[in-house]
């Protein structure tokens, strides 16, 4: 993503979100060295986008969208993809996601691309109020795993508690 992708960008959010990332979001992602943005061009067009950000090891994919006429198409499969090969190069273990409940196109989407449900955030959406369900997907092993450590969470479940800020450590 370039400076002047963010108004192209921003209106794609608006013409796939309810709550969509304004321009002033956009540029906050360029200038963080935590976020990356990809961006999908069709003949000068800009008809998709995807979001990571990463703290540490671990990620979270924080939007994909493709403009509705170009949907279908195996675009957000591709931004997909090319997202997780972004964290693999970042070095990240694990990248998670929320995803609106009845969002079933996307749950497809990521259950396709190796991503297990991990529990569900209650009220995490509004406009609508929805329920998010939780997933993610483990890109190498747990380094804490062969020392016997284990992080906060349930590790049988992988249950989160609604509004838990913590990336959850189990990925079976
Ligand atoms: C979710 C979204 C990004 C998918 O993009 P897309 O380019 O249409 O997806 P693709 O063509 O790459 O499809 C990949 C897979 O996703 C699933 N999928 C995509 N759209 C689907 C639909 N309408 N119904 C069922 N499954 C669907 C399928 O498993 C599909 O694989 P297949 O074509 O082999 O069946 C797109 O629908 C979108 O932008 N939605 C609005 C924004 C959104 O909800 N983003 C997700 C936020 S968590």
């Amino acid at each position: 993503m370039e400076a002047r992708d963010i108004p192209a960008l921003a209106a794609l959010e608006r013409a796939c979100f309810s709550e969509p990332w304004s321009e002033r979001s956009f540029k906050h992602q360029l200038d963080s060295d935590t976020a990356r943005i990809l961006a999908a061009e069709r003949d000068g067009r800009i008809i998709g986008l995807a979001g990571l950000l990463h703290v540490l090891d671990e990620g979270a994919i924080a939007n994909i969208a493709v403009a509705p006429d170009c949907r279908r198409q195996g675009v957000g499969r591709a931004l997909l993809r090319a997202l997780l090969a972004l964290a693999g190069e970042l070095d990240l273990a694990s990248v998670t996601l929320e995803v609106r409940e009845s969002n079933l196109p996307a749950q497809a989407l990521y259950l396709g691309e190796g991503f297990k449900p991990l529990g569900i955030r209650r009220g995490f959406y509004a406009k609508p109020a929805e329920d998010a369900v939780t997933m993610g997907i483990r890109l190498r092993p747990d380094r804490d795993q062969d020392s016997g450590i284990r992080r906060q969470g349930n590790e049988e479940t992988g249950d989160e508690e609604a509004g838990g800020g913590s990336v959850p450590s189990s990925f079976s």
